[in-house]
Parts: structure tokens; C-alpha cells; sequence
């Protein structure tokens, strides 16, 4: 799974191939992609010249060539400063159905530092914005039809139509569109009746025309005039300034955004809408109004996000020195959003799933996600909008960063170790997959043709685990000292990722992060090797590390990168020793840099059996390999001792993948019998009463199918599953007492709370339950049955529920039918319902899905719903591999219907397919035919092309 399996797909080879694109304007393009050394290599360059030759092979094999476009491929060494500024902008919405007016009037001024030429004035906008006839004028004059353009892309006034020489200029226009039509989600669209935008990173050119680019930073003034019983809520960016009733039963409000921001920060909510309030202190004592608008009936469901709002603003002074800027911050949930949700200025937009929770209708997951996402939105207001992006190559600057300073709030406030873990989970299964195939980028990348397909989880989290390397390698003082000295010097700019790392360079110049910086350039997940030796008459432990650096797509190993190796001694009691390489003792973690291929550390007064724990916390996202393997002893001993809870679950998994393994390395039907040391390993984690419950729980998860595959190098999702499942069964069989009194002991009778402790309890519990459940035994099947009936709580009602969902029983269908019944009306529960049945192990799974697509509960045009069902059984290890063609098949239909109606999801539903390189030939093989069966679809948007095209040609 590394890189390459050095398998090359059948009928792909041969010299040329075709890839198929198309561009939005109805013609099918292919495009011969050229074979190096029998591979093919994607070069953007060639898909994205303009003009292409077509070739198509007919009946006879002919190729045909016809000259075509294909959407143009972005450069980062492209970059040029905008050529003009935008000094203010002034809009009004006359919000309706089926039409809406939008009225903009820019101020426009030459860019001093942009390059003199054509002062023509470019400005973007959607093909299907509708000009309103003579709309167009230039300092109030009419433009006449002659001396402007109007071209696929945007507006273009000629020179001619510009005052001889002016300072500034004012451009004024009125478009027209019909907001309820747009299911794509970008842009202004409705949701649940009610109207919203979503302009990042590039919708704003779908509202009007504008010089749509984040280093064109503006001060906006916006006017909705709407009906007012239909629409009595309206909101925008920054203060409201006036207010008041207009004709026809309509009304207005004005806002004023003092803070000049980029385009995509901009939004506007009109809708019938209620909130619920609360203020803030901040830490120089001013007060500040927070709203959260719902829908009437879900107030009640805003106190969680309320309260996480609140800790969010005050966690930014303490950790960042980070005051809010304005009086009033606004939260809108809406059910009809592609992402998770949108920092706009100071009227963050959410998918609703974000914001409401009560314990009956939300798990512990989603409470802790409402708090994440809530202070990730929040935290943009430094790390986004106060300083933002230059271009959108940049974008890991704003959301590695904020990702990084959610999850640090996250654990903060909760269990440091338990969130870590999870966090490395996600990066694990979802970034190192990412990276080693054919969408492979930089976090910094340097070419796209759709920047939507690029708010990838290299962008996010690999981004993150960059600037916690940071942080670790400055130490929090070195961090905060750089941090500082970025929010001082560049306040109100947009900047690089480069302006970012030279302020930690600057505020630390003892510290070198030159070689650092390749962290933003080079793809890939390093490979660090280990092998020690312990020499006994010197005392001395000696490590030798190697680091690779393997490159997708290329037999070139990329160059050694610094990775900081958090790490710790623990001698042969347990206890933690100091750790002394001659630079002075530290007592318990040390960093030790690693910047070489090959280094090697010696450290001293190590006594005999003493163990070294290396990258703890996960301190650099790399792949940990020990050329000698790690002994079970030795697994064991970690999970029992290490202090450091990140390193002793890893332990723990090692412990079982390597179970899982030997089952691997034989029959279904003949798994070896799993060695006592493992089992009592667990006996003592299932007795372990002074470990907190919560990080039980994790110990006791079985590891993943990505855990497994990447262990093996080479994912075949059916054995694993199989052997993962047999690891489960078996432990909880030998171990049914512990298991037994641990669900005894974790039984919750009390009123819900979401303390820490209180979410330990359960989440131990549904662990148990888990288990136990494996075994199909009638009373479990009951009591699940009855939990499911009894309801008290959503995350205990799930956990029983997920039991059942795999299992074929009465109780099953009982607790699917009891479950919708019981909340059909709500939507957010419902999408539990559908992702439980789409992600269920079983060899149906295929048929559930499609069935569950006919269910009147279901809906192409929501996104929630599409990835609660094709994203749950994309998730499905077990389900969706079992159907083999048939079900990759499937999803390349449902991929090709959704692209017709809303591109953003299409495209990240085609990217679980592009990571078919993770996989055994046969279903790479599979997934290619999938691929090309959605190549060749006319018509394709240009996000889907993106990556289809790329997972073809790799
Ligand atoms: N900036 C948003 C976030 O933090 C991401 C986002 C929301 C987004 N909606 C989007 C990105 C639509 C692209 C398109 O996390
Ligand atoms: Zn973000």
C-alpha cells in the first residue's frame, strides 16, 4: 500500500489509453493521457492546454481527432497580484422566488502593485448569471453592449468603457437568478424554505460579478429586502445599521461589515427563523451578542453549541491572546449544506447536524463534533479571516491551523489521550490512503483544476499534524511567541504559507525550520525505521533510525524531512526513567530531531531491560516500522506501563493487528488459537478500574481494516474483516465474565449528563455490548431490542441498535421498524437510521442500500442523506466489497446522477473510488471499470472530471 503495489491494470497499459472529461458545456473530451515507462502519469499540463486532441477509438480502431477544451488546470507559480482593488462594495438582494435581483455597486481602484498592461477590468461570475439588460454602468453611465464581454467565465469591460485616467472607478450591475433551482449548494440557494449562501471558496461569482479571489479584500455593505411574513429574519455580515418595512408587504435590513474581508467570507440568511441568545465577555470587557438561529421547535436543541461558543471565545484569549472583533456573532443551521459548516463573518452557517443535540436524539459523537466544528468555525476568525489566504493554493494555511487549534481546544477540554487517538485514527484511515494515491498532493498544492475537490484531509489534517510539529519542535512558549508575531505583522492581509513559517522563523532564531518547510511541498507519508541495541557493560541504548521518504507515482524517494520524535524510557518495572543522549537529562518526553536518511541516537545510563517508546502522541505523521518487529512481550509490557496514553493504545493495537495477522496468514476455517499473552493483556485492560473509561474503551477497539491493510501493504477488505470479527468473537468468549461485569459495572440508571465520566461510562459500555453482541447470544439480542424500545439515551439506543443492524433476526427488523416510527419526523435521527443499515456488515448490504435509496425518507438532493447512505457504504469494509463490480458499478451510477445535480458531492463520493490503489489487483481492477464507466459519461463536471481523471491516469 505504500506507493505502488507495482501492479499495472490490465487493458491500461498500452501505450495510450483514453481519459475521458468534458467540459460544462456539453461536449465529451477525451484526451490520450501518455504512458511513462508503462505507467501513465497524470500531467496536468497536457489535460489542461486549452485545446486538446481528441482521441476516440471507432469500430475499426481509428483514432479520430478532434480539437476540444478541457477546464484549464490552476498554477501556484501562476500567481499574479489582482490587477485591481475593490475599495467597497455595496449590494442589495431582492429576495424571491422564482426570481432574485442582486444589485451590486463596486468601487474599483488600480492595483499599485499589480502589472500595468490592459486596464480592461476582468471580473468573475457564473455562466448562469443572467445580466440584466443595460444594468451595466461605469462611473453611472450605461455601458454600451460593443465595449463589454460576457464570456463563460465572467464580464470583461473593455478599456474603451473606462474613464481617461480616474483613482477610482464605481462599476454597477444587476443580476438576476433563481435561487431555489440551485441543488449544487453554492451560491445563493434555499434550504428548508429559507434562503442562504455558501461562497467559499468560490461562490460568490455565482451571485454576481466580482473579482472573486481571497486577496481581493473589500468592505461590504449589504441590503435584503425580502417578504416579511415568508422571510422576517434577515441577516449579513457585521452590524445591522438600518431596518424598516418597504412595499408590498416586504421589508429591509442593512449591514454595515467594518472588517474588510474577501468574497467568500461573505454571506446572507432571509428566512423564518428564531434564536436563541446569550452574550459574552470578552477579556478587555466588552460584550458581545450571540445568536443561534434554527428553526421554530429546535431551540431547545442550541444550548450544547451555545455553551461550546462560549468556551470556544474564551479558550482563544487564554491559549492565542485572541480577542472577537465585533459585538454581535451569529450561528444559522441549515439542513441542506455540502460541508460541515462556513466561519463567514461573524454569521457562521452550519450543516444542522453541527448544531443541534439533546441527549435523545444525539450521540456523544455528536455532541463532541457540535463542539469541535463550533470552535473550528470560531477560531477562523484569526486564523482565516483576520488573516486570510492569498490564493487558494494556500489553504492549509487557515485550515491546518484552525484544525490544529480545534483539536488542541478539544482535548483541552476533554481527555488529551482519548482525543488523539481518535484524531490519529482519522488521519490514518483517511489522509495516508489519500496520499498514497492518485489524488496525492502537497498540503501546500501546487496545481488543481476544481479547488473544491481540494479541502482534502491532506489539506486539514495533514496540514494539522505540520503545525503540531511546529508547536513541538518551538515548545508552547517558541509556538505563542510565533504566533503572536503572525497575527501583529500580518492583520488584515493574505498571506502565504511561507509569510506563516517565516513568523515562527523570526519569533524563534535559535530554532532552523528550513528543511522543515519540504513538509509543504513533499507528498507522501515518510517511512521511519527503528532497530536498537543495547550494549550492557556501557549501559547505553542505541538507536538507528532510517527515514524514507516513498513518492506515489515515482520510483524517487523524496528528500528526509525533519521529524521530530517525541519519546520516553521505561525500565524493565515499568517506571519512567529520564532519557540522557548527552545533550542533559530530560525527565520524562524528549524530542529528538531526526533530519538525516540515516541518524543514530545513543542514549546513556540506560539500565538493563529498560524499553524505549518512540513517538509518542504521534509526534510526526509517518509510518513507524521496527526492522526486528516488536516482540509481544514487549507489546504487552507497553500496554501494561506506558504512560503516555497515545503509545500504550498503539501498543494495544500492535498486540492485536499482530493476532489478527496470523489469523490472516491462514484459512477461514482453521485461525490458530490466539495466544494466552494476548488474552490476559485484555483480562487486565477489562480490569484496569484506575484507567479512565473512556480510554478503556478505546483500548478495547478492535483495530481497523486500515490498521490491518496497512500492516500488510495491501488492503483485500474481506479476509480482514473476517479475521478482525473472529479476534472480537473470540476475546469475547474467553473473556464473557469481564465482559459481563463490565457492562454490569458501566450500566447507567442515572439522569444523562455529558460530563467526561458520564460519556466514559457509556462509551465503555457500548464497547462491551459490542462484544458480547458478537455472539449472537438470545439475552443480548433481547436486552438490545429493549434498549432500542426504552430509548433513554441516543448514544446507548445506537450502540444497541448497530448490534442488531448486522445481525439477521427478529429483533432487527423489530428495532429498525420501532426506530423510524418513533422519528421519522426528525430529520438528523433519521440519517442514523439510514447510515446504521448502509454501513451493517452483512453480505446484503448492496440490496439494503438500494432499497433504502427507494425509501420515502430518502432524498438525491440532501446532502446529509446521500452521505449517510453512499458514504455509509463506501465506509462499509465488509458490505460494499462483498458485491464485488456490482457494487462499484452502483456507485459509479450514483456518482454519475448526483453530478447533475450537485458536483461537490458527486466529487467526494468519486474520490472513494480513486483510492483504489490501496487494494489487491483484483478489485483494483474492479474499481478502474467502475472508473472509466463514469470517464466516459458526456457532461461531467469539471470537480468529478478532476478526479476521475487523475485516478485513471495514475
Ligand atoms: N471553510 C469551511 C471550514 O472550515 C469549509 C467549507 C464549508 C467549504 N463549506 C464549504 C469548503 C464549501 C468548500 C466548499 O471548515
Ligand atoms: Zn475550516
Amino acid at each position: 500500500m505504500v506507493g505502488r503495489t507495482g501492479f499495472i491494470l490490465p487493458g491500461l497499459n498500452l501505450g495510450r489509453r483514453v481519459v475521458a472529461g468534458n467540459v460544462s458545456r456539453g461536449v465529451v473530451v477525451y484526451s490520450s493521457m501518455r504512458s511513462a515507462g508503462g505507467r501513465s502519469v497524470w500531467r496536468p499540463s497536457e489535460a489542461g492546454s486549452r485545446s486538446l486532441s481528441r482521441t476516440t477509438m471507432t469500430a475499426t480502431s481509428v483514432p479520430v481527432k478532434e480539437e476540444k477544451s478541457l477546464p484549464p488546470v490552476k498554477y501556484l507559480k501562476d500567481y499574479a497580484p489582482p490587477a485591481y482593488l475593490v475599495e467597497s462594495v455595496d449590494l442589495t438582494f431582492e429576495l424571491d422566488d422564482p426570481e432574485t435581483v442582486v444589485k451590486s455597486k463596486l468601487v474599483l481602484a488600480l492595483n499599485p502593485k499589480g502589472t500595468a498592461g490592459d486596464r480592461s477590468i476582468v471580473l468573475d461570475g457564473d455562466k448562469g448569471l443572467e445580466l440584466v439588460e443595460d444594468s451595466l454602468t461605469v462611473d453611472g453611465k450605461v455601458v454600451p453592449s460593443s465595449q463589454f464581454e460576457l464570456t463563460d467565465s465572467g464580464l470583461t469591460v473593455f478599456e474603451s468603457a473606462l474613464p481617461e485616467s480616474s483613482e477610482s472607478l464605481t462599476i454597477e450591475c444587476s443580476v438576476k437568478s433563481n435561487p431555489a433551482a440551485n441543488k449544487a449548494l453554492e451560491g445563493l440557494y434555499k434550504s428548508g424554505g429559507n434562503f442562504c449562501t455558501q461562497c467559499e471558496a468560490e461562490g460568490f461569482r455565482r451571485i454576481t460579478f466580482y473579482p472573486d479571489r481571497p486577496d481581493v479584500m473589500s468592505v461590504f455593505t449589504t441590503t435584503i429586502v425580502a417578504d416579511k411574513e415568508k422571510y422576517p429574519v434577515l441577516l449579513s455580515n457585521g452590524n445591522k445599521v438600518e431596518e424598516g418595512d418597504a412595499e408590498d408587504g416586504k421589508h429591509y435590513a442593512k449591514y454595515v461589515d467594518p472588517h474588510r474581508k474577501p468574497s467568500y467570507l461573505f454571506a446572507l440568511v432571509a428566512g423564518d427563523l428564531v434564536c436563541s441568545e446569550d452574550t459574552f465577555e470578552t477579556m478587555s470587557g466588552r460584550t458581545v451578542d450571540l445568536k443561534i438561529f434554527v428553526r421554530e421547535g429546535d431551540v431547545q436543541k442550541t444550548k450544547h453549541a451555545m455553551e461550546s461558543l462560549k468556551r470556544s471565545m474564551r479558550w482563544d484569549e487564554e491559549t492565542y491572546g485572541r480577542e472577537y472583533d465585533l459585538d454581535i456573532f451569529n450561528v444559522v443551521a441549515v439542513d441542506d449544506f455540502n460541508m460541515g459548516a462556513m466561519e463567514n463573518k461573524s454569521l457562521n452557517i452550519f450543516n444542522s447536524r453541527f448544531v443541534l443535540v439533546s441527549p435523545d436524539t444525539a450521540t456523544d459523537a455528536d455532541y463532541n463534533n457540535v463542539e469541535g466544528i463550533i470552535a473550528h468555525e470560531y477560531f477562523h476568525n484569526w486564523t482565516g479571516n483576520r488573516v486570510t489566504c492569498r490564493d487558494w493554493f494556500q489553504l492549509s494555511l487557515k485550515e491546518g491551523l484552525t484544525v490544529f487549534r480545534d483539536q488542541t481546544f478539544s482535548a483541552d477540554m476533554s481527555s488529551k489521550g482519548v482525543k488523539r487517538i481518535s484524531d490519529v485514527v482519522r488521519l490514518r484511515g483517511a489522509q495516508f490512503p489519500e496520499d498514497a494515491g492518485p489524488m496525492a498532493h502537497p498540503i501546500r498544492p501546487e496545481s488543481f483544476i476544481e479547488i473544491n475537490n481540494f479541502y482534502t484531509q491532506t489539506v486539514y489534517q495533514k496540514g494539522a499534524e505540520v503545525i503540531r510539529m511546529l508547536h513541538t519542535i518551538l515548545g508552547p512558549k517558541g509556538f505563542r511567541k510565533g504566533t503572536d508575531l503572525y497575527f501583529e505583522r500580518h492583520d488584515g492581509q493574505a498571506v502565504t504559507c511561507e509569510d506563516w513559517v517565516q513568523a515562527l522563523q523570526d519569533a524563534n532564531p535559535e530554532i532552523d525550520l528550513t528543511q522543515f518547510r519540504r513538509w509543504y511541498s513533499q507528498i507522501g507519508t515518510p517511512v521511519v525505521s527503528c532497530s536498537t541495541e543495547y550494549d550492557e557493560s556501557e549501559s547505553t541504548l542505541t538507536l538507528n533510525l532510517e527515514q524514507s521518504n516513498p513518492q506515489p507515482d515515482s520510483e524517487e524517494t523524496g528528500e528526509p524531512l525533519l521529524i521530530p520524535i517525541r519519546m520516553g524510557l521505561l525500565d524493565s518495572t515499568g517506571l519512567s526513567i529520564p532519557v540522557d543522549i548527552g545533550d542533559g537529562l530530560v525527565e520524562n518526553d524528549k524530542v529528538l530531531s531526526l533530519t538525516k536518511a540515516k541518524e543514530t541516537f545513543t542514549l546513556k545510563n540506560v539500565p538493563k531491560g529498560s524499553v524505549a517508546s518512540l513517538f509518542r502522541d504521534f509526534s510526526a505523521p509517518i509510518r513507524l516500522e521496527y526492522s526486528d518487529g516488536q516482540s509481544t512481550e514487549e507489546l504487552a509490557f507497553l500496554l501494561a506501563n506506558e504512560t503516555n496514553d497515545f503509545s500504550r493504545w498503539e501498543a494495544g493495537q500492535k498486540l492485536a493487528a499482530n493476532t489478527v495477522l496470523g489469523f490472516l496468514a491462514r484459512d477461514d476455517d482453521e485461525y490458530p488459537e490466539i495466544s494466552d499473552k494476548v488474552v490476559e493483556a485484555y483480562r487486565a485492560v477489562l480490569r484496569d478500574e484506575k484507567t479512565d473509561k473512556a480510554l478503556v474503551a478505546a483500548l478495547l477497539a478492535i483495530p481497523s481494516n486500515r490498521f490491518i491493510a496497512d500492516l500488510m501493504k495491501e488492503n483485500d477488505p474481506i479476509p480482514i474483516f473476517k479475521a478482525r470479527s473472529h479476534l472480537k468473537k473470540t476475546l469475547a468468549k474467553v473473556l464473557k465474565t469481564e465482559f459481563e461485569d463490565v457492562l454490569k459495572a458501566t450500566e447507567d440508571l442515572g439522569e444523562y449528563s455529558i460530563d467526561l465520566k458520564a460519556q466514559g461510562k457509556r462509551a465503555l459500555h457500548n464497547s462491551a455490548l459490542d462484544y458480547l453482541g458478537s455472539l449472537r447470544e438470545p439475552e443480548v439480542m433481547k436486552q438490545c431490542l429493549e434498549t432500542v424500545r426504552e430509548g433513554r439515551n441516543m448514544t446507548e439506543v445506537l450502540a444497541a441498535l448497530n448490534v442488531l443492524a448486522a445481525t439477521d433476526s427478529e429483533e432487527r427488523d423489530l428495532a429498525l421498524a420501532t426506530f423510524y416510527d418513533k422519528w421519522k419526523e426528525n430529520n438528523l435521527v433519521i440519517l442514523k437510521w439510514l447510515g446504521i443499515q448502509a454501513t451493517a456488515p452483512r453480505e446484503d448490504a448492496l440490496q439494503i442500500v438500494k432499497s433504502l435509496m427507494e425509501h420515502e425518507s430518502f432524498d438525491m438532493t440532501v446532502p446529509n442523506k446521500v452521505y449517510a447512505v453512499l458514504g455509509g457504504l463506501s465506509a462499509n469494509d465488509f458490505g460494499y466489497h462483498i458485491g464485488g463490480q456490482e457494487s462499484y458499478d452502483f456507485m459509479a451510477d450514483q456518482i454519475m446522477r448526483l453530478d447533475e445535480l450537485n458536483p461537490q458531492v458527486a466529487s467526494r463520493m468519486a474520490k472513494s473510488l480513486s483510492l483504489w490503489r490501496q487494494y489487491k489487483p483484483e478489485i483494483q481492477e474492479m474499481i478502474c471499470s467502475a472508473l472509466k464507466r463514469i470517464a466516459d459519461k458526456e457532461n461531467l463536471s469539471s470537480d468529478v472530471y478532476e478526479v476521475v481523471s487523475r485516478s485513471l491516469s495514475a
